[in-house]
């Protein structure tokens, strides 16, 4: 093993026998190493223990978010989930995919050509994201339609994407929406989630952008 388990690429390569392993991708140079400066750390004898589901789910909850509402609108009944597992997948087309559990009413209602809105929330929406996820709720809700879909008003942003693919994956079904319709709005800071948690993030104010401007002059000051 190599001490500590670290290689400092500034201070050269450890023998060869010590390296952890390593996959260098085709067309790169194998001799090239990686830019000085960089640490590669041997994640092998770091702390990995067995992947048990509960461990891949902390891990997981390391990757802070923010939050959605996916709904749906069909044969006359709205419903809808909270999500996190949504990601753009294309520009052009413009392609979104939300990740949802198989068992969710979600996935009894939507298929391929149907539409789906997606309502991006903002952190005065915190609310709304416990409902949707089923969770003891206080308040109301104001929906709007859009597209034919009802969206969370107030929403930093919402969208309408049509289903144009469906992949089984594991518990999880992947929706791949293109996207048909949206609306920005703004103002609003989001709604994020972290390791379980929901947190705010804040937009710096003017002031803040000019007073960091004194030290990095060469950031983009609005
Ligand atoms: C912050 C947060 C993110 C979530 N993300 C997802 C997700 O991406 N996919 C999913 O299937 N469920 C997700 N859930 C769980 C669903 O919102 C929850 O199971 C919901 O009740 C499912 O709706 P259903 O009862 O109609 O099936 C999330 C819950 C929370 C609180």
């Amino acid at each position: 093993m190599y001490p500590g388990n670290q290689i400092d690429c500034s201070t050269g390569s450890p023998p060869a026998s010590a390296v952890p392993s390593c996959k260098v991708s085709e067309g790169a140079s194998a001799n090239a190493g990686p830019p000085i400066g960089v640490t590669i750390s041997d994640a092998s004898s770091a702390r990995s223990d067995p992947p048990s589901s509960a461990r891949f789910k902390e891990a997981m909850a390391r990757f802070a978010t923010g939050v959605t509402v996916v709904t749906f609108d069909a044969g006359g009944e709205h419903g809808g989930l909270t999500a996190n597992a949504f990601m753009s997948v294309s520009l052009d087309p413009m392609l979104v995919l939300v990740s949802i559990r198989k068992a969710s009413r979600f996935c009894t209602h939507v298929r391929k050509g149907d539409h789906y809105g997606v309502s991006l929330l903002t952190g005065e929406q915190r609310e709304i994201c416990n409902k949707y996820a089923g969770r003891p709720f206080q308040g109301s809700i104001l929906l709007e339609e859009m597209d034919g879909i009802q969206v969370v008003a107030g929403s930093l942003a919402q969208l309408v994407a049509q289903v144009v693919d469906i992949h089984e994956v594991g518990d999880h079904l992947l929706y791949i929406g293109q996207v048909r319709t949206l609306a920005i709005a703004s103002g609003s800071d989001p709604l994020i989630y972290f390791s379980g948690e929901f947190g705010d993030f804040r937009s710096r104010t003017g002031d803040e952008r000019q007073s960091l401007r004194l030290f990095w002059p060469d950031m983009a000051v609005e």
